[in-house]
């Protein structure tokens, strides 16, 4: 467990300042393959095979650019539960042909396994870059490396039905009609199908956004409120900037963690009810590790991946319509990094991130449908519509550093200035900010956040104004022999709009309450400010 000295001798270097720009930046270059080297399952031993591409031209400097081909037809990604047969059918046999690939030609790249193992590389630490280990989640990197992904993924699926406009389906779960398992994904012995898949996902189950394994028991229509509600603090009130939405810069090879609003929720959390429990006592070739969702080595290896990402892709192009600051990023580090993968051909290139920004010019885009969490803002008062007396409670001075979050608690905490003004606030976001989050990363984790709530709110009810959002990980890997299993990360809330919907905008101080859910009590928190920030 943590001990008390993972807070001691903080470099002081990152944590603070996820939204202003460092002094030195560089875009995170392609992986060095010569140094591909084998992977580690999450929380597990080595993966049993290689995760490494298959043998590539001895000199990868010669890697072409990738050109965004021209396109006469868009393919048009619909919603999973509103396809018909014939489009399952066709989608079926398009995974069945991937599978085959791997029985007849094992390093063909373009083969099912092949594919996943894409993840498995760029998640797993299989790549180093000058002995740096690269990592594709919790930062900026996050929704332009599995866009890519997803758009070769799909053109190979066309190539092997000889379909030019084949499009891979959406998980809708943002919308309640799409908030349980796609019914194509559980029609047994389809090529769709994957055993090693959660049992609670089969039986039409609502799914909760918001899970970290722990069981929330209420009804279907409870769990739908709170996915909404969850779905529009991410998207809209916790993203009012770029890099809150993104993540954070991607420093290489270093394990801070900021990770953007909607990789945290519902991304992970769709991870972890799809995967299977994990269970290290299970027997042979049975799932031990939360396969095949539940963790990254091996989440490619079920099919309804590239259909939650594809509802995660989604949700990049429905964010940049919400208006105010919400844009592509433009700096030049983000813009210039770059991937690799095989394209339809079996052809090895390298693409950037500044060629992905636009869906349409790599010719797909996404069926609409109604996005209700757009205005579904919590609209319950757990406090009863009081200002909450700060001096009931004690200062975050006297509170942090935090040793363990094993029970709800509650400070008050200062802030840096009260009764903004609209251009103010137009100027710069008000940011709650935890830094030097440490946690055993073999874990999954979550805490919620309450702004001038009862102490003893209760969780199960997110349908409250009080509500800010919620820190969350999923146990990642390191390289065996390496004991380091702290993570050190920032959680950073925009609290504009929770300062209006609860009267506190001329308060100069204000009552914060933290709420374990999961894996918290080893969990430590360095320090906690509210920062005025120009995003
Ligand atoms: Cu690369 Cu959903 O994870």
């Amino acid at each position: 467990m943590l001990k008390r000295n993972v807070l001691l001798g903080l470099g002081g270097l990152y944590g603070a300042a996820n939204l202003a720009p460092l002094a030195t930046a560089a875009p995170s270059p392609p992986p060095d393959f010569k140094t591909c080297s084998k992977t580690t399952i999450t929380n597990g031993p080595e993966v049993p095979y290689s995760c490494c591409p298959p043998p590539l031209p001895k000199d990868t400097s010669t890697i072409p650019y990738y050109k965004l081909p021209p396109m006469n037809k868009l393919r048009i990604r619909s919603p999973a539960h509103l396809v018909d047969e014939e489009y399952i059918a066709k989608y079926n046999l398009a995974i069945s042909q991937m599978k085959d690939l791997d029985k007849t030609d094992p390093l063909n790249p373009l083969g099912f396994k092949q594919q996943a193992n894409i993840h498995c590389a760029y998640c797993n630490d299989a790549y180093a870059i000058d002995g740096k280990v690269l990592q594709v989640h919790n930062s900026w990197l996050f929704f332009p490396f599995h866009r890519w992904y997803l758009y070769f993924y799909e053109r190979i699926l066309g190539k092997l039905i000889d379909d030019p406009t084949f499009a891979l389906p959406y998980w809708n779960w943002d919308n309640p009609k799409g908030m349980r398992l796609p019914p194509m994904f559980d029609r047994e012995g389809t090529s769709l199908y994957d055993e090693r898949c959660n049992p609670q996902v089969r039986n039409r189950t609502v799914m909760d956004l918001g899970t970290f394994g722990d069981k929330v028991d209420t009804t279907e229509l409870l769990l739908q409120t709170n996915n909404l509600i969850l779905m529009y603090r991410q998207m809209v009130t916790n993203a009012p900037c770029p890099l809150l939405f993104f993540g954070a810069r991607y420093v290489l090879g270093t394990n801070i963690e900021a990770p953007g609003t909607i990789e945290k929720i519902p991304h992970i959390p769709v991870h972890i009810w799809t995967g299977t429990v994990p269970e290290l006592n299970a027997p042979e070739g049975k799932p031990k590790y939360g396969e095949d969702m539940g963790n990254f080595y091996s989440a490619g290896l079920d099919p309804v991946f590239y259909c939650h990402h594809g509802n995660v892709d989604r949700m990049w192009n429905e964010w940049k319509t919400l208006g105010g600051k919400r844009k592509d990023l433009t700096q030049p580090e983000w813009l210039n990094s770059e991937f690799f993968f095989y394209d339809e051909n079996k052809n090895p290139y390298l693409v950037k991130i500044g060629d992905c920004l636009d869906t349409k010019k790599m010719g797909y885009d996404y069926a609409s449908s109604p996005t209700p969490w757009r205005k579904f803002k919590p609209n319950k008062k757990s406090s009863a519509g009081k200002v909450l007396d700060t001096s009931l409670v004690p200062p975050a001075s006297k509170i942090f550093p935090i040793f363990k979050l094993d029970v709800n608690i509650s400070f008050s905490l200062d802030r840096p200035a009260s009764s903004r003004t609209q251009v103010e606030k137009d100027n710069k976001e008000e940011i709650l900010t935890f830094n030097f989050i440490k946690y055993d990363n073999r874990e999954y984790v979550r805490f919620d956040v309450y702004l001038n709530a009862d102490k003893n709110v209760k969780p199960e009810d997110l349908n409250q104004t009080e509500y800010a959002g919620s820190y969350t990980s999923l146990p990642h890997t390191h390289k065996p022999g390496d004991d380091d299993h702290v993570s050190s990360a920032t959680l950073q809330l925009a609290i504009t709009e929770l300062l209006e919907d609860n009267g506190l905008e001329k308060k100069e101080k204000i009552v914060v309450t933290l709420v374990p859910r999961k894996g918290c009590e080893g969990l430590a928190i360095g320090c906690v400010e509210i920062m005025l920030v120009d995003c």
